[in-house]
């Protein structure tokens, strides 16, 4: 029997546990089975670049960002249906009994149309599909991506840095982040760092409103602006400099991006124990001959959602904005 582990879309911390969890999981429950590493993403797979992985491949990587088996996007996955049907026939070429998969929705696309090829030929071989995704925006409904905490930690770390320099000067910063249309990230970044506002993507901005809270403080004011707003950092600046002048206040603007920072450095606790175990349940979902699917994990310890894939990519299994009890548990702890 021979698997194969892909990661796929933009890299995230805990892309690593979860390749170390089905490496070691599928050799230790099935001794024997032959576990392949597909090299950059889909790419690998349409160029036929893979490579063996053993256990000691996968030592000490848990907690490493990144992802040792490297990712590329491929944007014309999308609409280049050669490409999908080359992607079928080396996988079915190379001889996988299975796929694993971590990635954003790109890849959650792709994991749908090669597991609809495969049983259109009448293959067996299941494709298991986890997310991976800074932005936490594949099927959030059933569970959390994995690195959504980490990029939490590292904004955090950021946040905690700008807070220094932004009281020293009794400045405001206006800090990008990422997240694509989803709010998750900046939102839970904003909560756990205490920033003072969190600007979400389609959000209505009452920006005189948000020149009386910055006139009303005596120090720092930190505003994150989630990636796909609208305006930029230096618009918003633009528009506050002027709300602010007409109040003849003292208040300087900074603007600032935590961009790809984000998705650097060691995972959190929670990805590594989430990878650790969604991992695990999909080699024994695989061994059992339970068929394709969508894994979602909260934690560790209970069943994972387990989901159709299709089902997975339908927009009710995903919410990009905030539930008002969390935008409200934020507004009661301003
Ligand atoms: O999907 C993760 C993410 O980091 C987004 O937050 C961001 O919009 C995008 O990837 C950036 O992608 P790239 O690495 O291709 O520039």
């Amino acid at each position: 029997m021979k698997i194969g582990i892909l990661t796929g879309g933009g890299d995230c911390p805990g892309m690593n546990a979860f390749i170390r969890s089905v490496t070691r999981s599928a050799l230790n429950l099935r001794p024997g089975i032959e576990v392949w590493g597909i090299l950059d993403g889909w790419r690998g797979l349409m160029e036929q670049s893979y490579r063996p992985i053993n256990p000691v491949d996968t030592a000490g990587i848990s907690s490493v960002g990144g992802t040792i088996l490297g990712t590329v996007r491929v944007p014309e996955l999308r609409t280049d249906m050669n490409l999908r049907q080359q992607i079928l026939r080396n996988f079915i070429a190379e001889g996988f009994d299975a796929l694993f998969v971590c990635g954003g929705n790109g890849s959650l696309h792709a994991s749908c149309d090669l597991d609809q090829r495969l049983r259109a030929e009448g293959h067996a071989a299941p494709v298991l599909f986890t997310a991976a995704s800074i932005d936490n925006d594949v099927a959030n409904v059933y569970g959390t991506a994995l690195g959504f905490y980490s990029a939490i930690r590292r904004s955090l770390e950021m946040m905690d840095w700008i807070r220094d320099t932004a009281s020293a000067h009794r400045r405001v910063y206006i800090i990008g982040s990422m997240g694509r249309s989803s709010a998750y990230l900046p939102f839970y970044a904003g909560a756990a760092s205490g920033a003072e506002y969190v600007i979400r993507p389609n959000e209505k901005v009452n920006y005189e409103s948000l020149a009386d809270m910055i006139e009303a403080r005596e120090r720092d004011t930190r505003i994150i602006v989630s990636e796909a707003y609208p305006k930029s950092l230096e618009e918003i600046r633009a528009i506050l400099d002027h709300a602010l002048e007409r109040r003849n206040s003292r208040h300087e603007i900074r603007t600032v991006d935590m961009g790809y920072f984000q998705r650097g450095g060691q995972a959190a606790i929670n990805d590594i124990l989430r990878a650790n175990w969604l991992g695990f349940q999909m080699v024994k979902s695989m061994l059992n001959d339970e068929g394709s699917a969508f894994f979602g994990a909260f934690n560790i310890g209970n069943a994972p959602n387990r989901l159709p894939l299709a089902e997975a990519l339908d927009p009710s299994a995903n919410h990009d904005d905030i539930p008002r009890d969390i935008i409200e548990m934020a507004l009661a702890l301003r």
